[in-house]
């Protein structure tokens, strides 16, 4: 597996895959990887001829008083896993690379984002949206595969590819689970073990919930 550190350098392979006619599938993530990316990589293995992962720990998609700084991180780590399940190349481009000082745009995609997470982390979305095109901009992808986990992401990704003609395939995986039902995040690493302990009630009560609804409750 190759780490490619530039966006000049990603876009000059890409384009010269692209021309020997291979098939590019890219699994955006922002590293400290599970079992969850891993399924994704190798789900994309199985689908392209070119595995790109990428690597970014896309700082305009969280808040100030968010986790940016202290976001869990393991590049040695990653390399490993990302090469285990098939990845060929590793994107791995720098903060200032992505969003030089001169870089003036936005991108709001409305309606999928206005209620849920969106109504109380305004500039999520249009980082994720932002920061998505631009993977996409770099990897020249066919394919792209995410988590369910992030389910309003992956509407909002769906919409802006849609919306702007976009011609990558967007692949949904469903959300990999520990035993206990709590699915698998990078953020989990933030639990204490009694806190990891209870954690999987939230999975427990919208079963409950589901169950509750099928039978007519309200
Ligand atoms: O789901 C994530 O890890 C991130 O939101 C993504 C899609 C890699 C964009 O930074």
């Amino acid at each position: 597996m190759l780490v490619v550190k530039t966006v000049e350098e990603m876009q000059k392979i890409a384009k010269s895959l692209q021309k020997q006619g291979k098939t590019i599938a890219c699994v955006p993530t922002m590293g400290f990887l599970h079992e969850g990316h891993l399924g994704l990589i190798q789900y994309a293995r199985e689908k392209a001829d070119i595995v790109i992962t990428t690597l970014f720990v896309n700082p305009t998609q969280f808040g100030p008083t968010e986790d940016y700084s202290q976001y869990p991180r393991d590049f040695e780590g990653d390399c490993r896993k990302a090469e285990e399940s098939g990845a060929d190349y590793l994107f791995y481009p720098e903060v200032e690379d992505m969003y030089p000082v001169e870089f003036n745009s936005t991108l709001h995609i409305s309606g999928v984002t206005d209620r849920f997470e969106g109504a109380f982390r305004p500039e999520h979305f249009d980082g994720v949206a932002i920061v998505v095109a631009k993977l996409f901009g770099c990897t020249m992808a066919d394919i792209a595969v995410f988590g369910q986990k992030d389910f309003q992401q992956t509407l909002l990704i769906k919409r802006m590819v849609s919306d702007l003609n976009i011609p990558v395939e967007i692949v949904v995986m469903p959300t990999v689970r520990r035993e206990d039902g709590l699915a698998k995040s990078s953020r989990n690493r933030y639990l204490t073990e009694g806190q990891s302990a209870k954690a999987n009630m939230i999975h427990q009560a919208l079963i409950n919930g589901g169950l509750a609804i099928e039978k007519g409750i309200r």
